[in-house]
């Protein structure tokens, strides 16, 4: 009885949106077994904060008793990976580094591949979301390989984990504020306007963007690529993650290719021998090696 009395008073009251130890573990394991996801390699903080606000929404008490409602409750399941993968994109994010990448980057690459005789432009996505970034980096291309460049082709992967958002991309149907930073001429060109003010992308660019599920965490087997966009991801993951993803992504490029990184976001220590800065305020980078 005294044990028990001890016990009681140890166990601390849960101040609201506190998360115990034991549910969040609960969670983590959770979402594991049902997504794939492994919540151990993203920052407590990140997580926490968003379980915090999936547990008042679905009118839950505490963590733990939300742990009980997503054991039973696929939606809110649904909802949380929803909540923890956040999928906020849209055409062109950050112009100025699109405009970077469209007057430095690519007049670098083009000349590279004219001397090298290769006609083939790879680029990759990373955490496409639903499709908005691997569509402008097509337009982008697509708009300036004509006249003498016409005979150069592009090849584009996109990946990401969350099949929802894949599906959105394959779809290729947007809503018209994604498109706000689209300019009018591209805007005109590239994109169908559809019943419910929606507007699709045209078929000759959806034809070279190639979706697919993959975790940045897992071995990417990619190669030769010339440039990676990897944005708005990282920020995610610890500094010890990041570097791992940063030399997976360095050996996926080709010698002199080019990652692009989010605003918010920087090379690591061990990664930053690999790059040179072309423009640290966009954070393009070159692969020295
Ligand atoms: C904020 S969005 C960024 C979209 C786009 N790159 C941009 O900057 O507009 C982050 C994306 O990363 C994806 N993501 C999160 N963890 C991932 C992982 N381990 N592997 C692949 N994609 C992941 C999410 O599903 C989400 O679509």
């Amino acid at each position: 009885m005294r044990g028990a009395i001890i016990a009681h008073s140890q166990k601390r009251l849960q101040l609201p949106g506190e998360i115990s130890e034991e549910a969040f573990r609960g969670i983590k394991e959770l979402v594991c077994d049902e997504s794939g996801i492994d919540l151990g390699s993203y920052k407590d903080g990140c997580i926490k904060r968003r379980i915090s606000v999936r547990v008042r929404v679905s009118r839950s008490r505490t963590a733990d008793e939300y742990l009980l409602k997503l054991k039973r409750d696929d939606k809110e399941l649904k909802k949380l990976l929803k909540a923890l993968t956040i999928n906020v994109t849209e055409f062109f994010r950050n112009p100025p580094t699109f405009n970077k990448v469209r007057d430095v980057v690519i007049p670098i690459i083009l000349a590279e591949k004219i001397k090298t005789d290769d006609h083939v432009f790879k680029a990759w996505s990373v955490g496409c979301s639903s499709g908005e970034e691997p569509y402008s980096i097509a337009i982008l291309l697509k708009d300036l390989l004509v006249n003498e460049y016409r005979k150069f082709s592009s090849s584009i992967v996109a990946t990401d984990v969350d099949e929802e958002m894949l599906d959105k991309g394959c779809a290729a149907l947007y809503d018209e504020g994604q498109l706000k930073n689209v300019e009018p001429h591209l805007k005109e060109k590239y994109f169908s306007r559809e019943d419910d003010d929606k507007y699709r992308v045209v078929k000759s660019v959806r034809r070279v963007v190639t979706f697919k599920k993959k975790n940045l965490l897992e071995d990417n087997g990619y190669e030769n690529q010339d440039i990676i966009f990897c944005r708005n991801i990282l920020i995610y993951f610890s500094r010890n993650l990041q570097e791992e993803i940063l030399l997976d992504l360095a050996r996926a490029l080709k010698k002199g290719g080019f990652l692009v990184l989010g605003k918010a976001e920087t090379l690591t220590a061990g990664s930053r021998k690999l790059f040179e800065a072309i423009c640290p305020t966009e954070r393009i980078y070159r692969k020295i090696s």
